[in-house]
């Protein structure tokens, strides 16, 4: 029986027999992780760069080696690159292009480098990318909250605790809510993008190399701020990914509360806002209905990011050093966070200018829901009663008003008075809606002037 051919295999020398087609679809992983061909060409370079510097290739390699990878970089740009699952990686696919381009220079190039340290490298420097286009767009989601959150911010929301009318807030201060919450995430991918911007390529297989390398030449033209400091490590560990998965499940879930809200808003019992029509769907069978189906779909999206999340953590559980090819899994989960978090927050940018509010409505909430009860409190505390006797108090004119179905501020004062004699003619400032938003002037406070400081204050930073 003849030897079948699997010389095509890099690694084919030591090997007696090829893998089944089911173990090559297996083990490759060229169909996903070719996304990062860019990133596996630029540091394939700044490899080949230090090298060539260190004299461990001569400098007719280097030049055939960078003229070798523009031209595949131009073949993988069009289109026309053949991806070849025989070839595993794309770091293999890549390198076997190269080579067979320029010849023996290609062969020269993985001189000093595993595939190893070559993804760690890869991954690092696309997650890095990643998280800088996510930052712009985080940073683009904050302005549009922005600009909604000034052009409502005297506008009177219902604020709830436990779902049900609780107090006053402006719709400005209700927005800021949600920009501190992306503020944080934003301070936390800024976070771990400086523990994944470091290098580490010079780890080889895992326990280094015998050439002369520079390493911090190699950093620097990359643009990494250090060098992983242990060769084990830099192979093997994946926390940077979890970590940016962490940070995304939150980011996530932030969005998945805004989604809720804006789902609750718009349905015709609170009628608060109207999402622009681009964004929501019908139904094949009700033709009356307007569906989030945006904000639904992020909501859900969330528990895919989560997922991610915990599958990475689960890769990694146990692991021995050094690198293992568990490792290879750790791909799709990241980079479908990457692709869920770009589409979510792309989408959002162009839907927060697309909400149109209805203060009549959000006001009718307010007045049915007894919201000022509080500052009636505040208003007999201020006159002497103790705070607690004027929760008493206040319990009691409220359930009047309940059973006359008016609210607080539409009860005469004759009446009001009967509840405590402290109650004046000057009550009403305090049981209007617009008396307690104002009253509430402190630094992080509802009231109208306080979400302008605010938002002035996000624009600065
Ligand atoms: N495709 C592999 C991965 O994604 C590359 C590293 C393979 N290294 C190895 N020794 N098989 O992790």
């Amino acid at each position: 029986m003849s030897q079948p051919d699997f010389s095509q295999y890099t690694w084919a020398g030591r090997f007696a027999e090829p893998m089944t087609e089911l173990v090559k679809r297996y083990t490759a992983s060229v169909t996903f992780d070719q996304r990062m061909w860019r990133q596996d060409i630029r540091a394939s370079l700044a490899h080949a760069t230090m090298l060539a510097r260190q004299g461990i290739i001569g400098d007719d390699d280097l030049a055939a080696i960078e003229h070798g990878m523009a031209q595949v970089s131009a073949e993988i740009e069009t289109g026309e690159f053949v991806w070849s699952l025989d070839l595993e990686d794309v770091h293999l696919n890549i390198e076997k292009r190269l080579t067979a381009l320029i010849g023996d220079a290609g062969k020269r190039l993985h001189t000093g480098r595993s595939r190893n340290d070559q993804v760690a490298t890869d991954i690092r420097l696309y997650l890095r990318d990643a998280i800088d286009d996510l930052l712009e767009l985080l940073e683009s989601f904050q302005h549009r909250l922005l600009d909604l959150a000034e052009r409502e911010a005297a506008t009177p929301l219902p604020g709830f605790t436990h779902l049900q009318v609780a107090q006053p807030v402006t719709f400005g201060h209700h927005l800021l809510a949600y920009h501190e919450m992306i503020r944080r995430d934003a301070e936390r991918f800024v976070d771990c993008r400086r523990r994944t911007n470091r290098l580490p390529l010079g780890a080889a297989a895992l326990a280094g190399t015998t050439y002369p390398i520079d390493r911090q030449l190699v950093a620097q033209l990359l643009g990494f701020d250090e060098v992983c400091e242990n060769s084990l490590d830099a192979v093997s560990d994946r926390d940077f990914a979890i970590e940016f998965c962490s940070a995304s499940a939150l980011l996530m879930m932030h969005l998945s509360r805004l989604s809720e809200e804006l789902v609750l808003w718009m349905n015709p019992c609170f009628g608060f806002i109207r999402i622009a029509d681009r964004f929501c769907t019908g139904s094949s069978i009700m033709p009356q209905k307007k569906n989030p189906d945006v904000p639904e779909l992020a909501r859900g999206k969330t528990g895919r990011v989560y997922g991610h999340l915990l599958a990475l953590l689960t890769l990694m559980k146990s692991q021995p050093l050094a690198y293992n090819k568990d490792n290879q899994e750790d791909k799709e989960p990241l980079f479908d966070t990457v692709d869920t978090l770009s589409d979510t927050l792309r989408i959002f940018v162009e839907m927060i200018p697309g909400i149109s509010v209805n203060p009549e409505r959000m006001r009718a909430a307010l007045q049915q829901g007894f919201a000022t009860a509080t500052d009636l409190a505040d208003y007999l505390t201020r006159k002497g009663l103790p705070f607690r006797d004027a929760h008493e108090v206040v319990g009691r004119a409220v359930r009047r008003a309940e059973e006359s179905q008016v609210d607080l501020a539409q009860l005469p004062l004759d009446e009001l008075r009967q509840f405590s004699p402290l109650i004046d003619d000057d009550v009403a400032s305090a049981l209007t809606i617009d008396g307690s938003l104002a009253a509430r002037s402190h630094f992080g406070g509802t009231a109208p002037d306080q979400v302008l400081a605010a938002i002035a204050r996000a624009r600065r930073r």
